[in-house]
């Protein structure tokens, strides 16, 4: 994945504001390259965040992950990393800037709306990790 695309995943608790969150997205200049709904496993919710196996809520978080669907995407866009953390704020949706995705729908600092890759290189292994293999991608 080149330095143009970043990965994001519409987490459980927001997923009935999907068309909304699609369109903050679209509407932030992000080309939508892949799409699609899915439902982790408790053990694919394991694999995707195993970096942050060690950490105290590494157990509730692959819980809540796997507890219904989930969209995952491939986002493009100019600096498309920075400029879609941007756009979704801070992990903690209480300290998330006024406007940003999670400000707006998330419910929890776990339960916070969305995702998105925080380097070139982990939107390459998470956008493969959901799309490797796939015509779109
Ligand atoms: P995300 O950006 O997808 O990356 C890791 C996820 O772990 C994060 O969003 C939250 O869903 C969750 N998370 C991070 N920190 C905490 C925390 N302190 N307590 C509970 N969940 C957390």
């Amino acid at each position: 994945m080149a330095n143009n695309r970043t990965f994001t995943m519409i987490k459980p608790d927001a997923v009935n504001n999907a068309g909304a969150i699609l369109k903050m997205i679209q509407e932030a200049g992000f080309r939508i390259v892949a799409l699609k709904q899915t439902r982790l496993t408790a053990e694919q919710a394991g694999q995707f965040y195993a970096v942050h196996a060690e950490r105290p809520f590494y157990k509730d978080l692959v819980s809540y992950m796997s507890s219904g669907l989930i969209f995952p995407a491939i986002l493009e866009k100019d600096n498309a990393v920075a400029d879609f953390r941007k756009l979704i704020g801070a992990t903690n949706p209480a300290q998330a800037e006024e406007g940003t995705i999670r400000k707006i729908f998330a419910q929890s600092i776990e339960a916070n709306a969305i995702h998105g890759s925080d380097s070139d290189e982990n939107a390459a292994i998470e956008g493969a990790f959901f799309f490797a293999g796939t015509e779109q991608y």
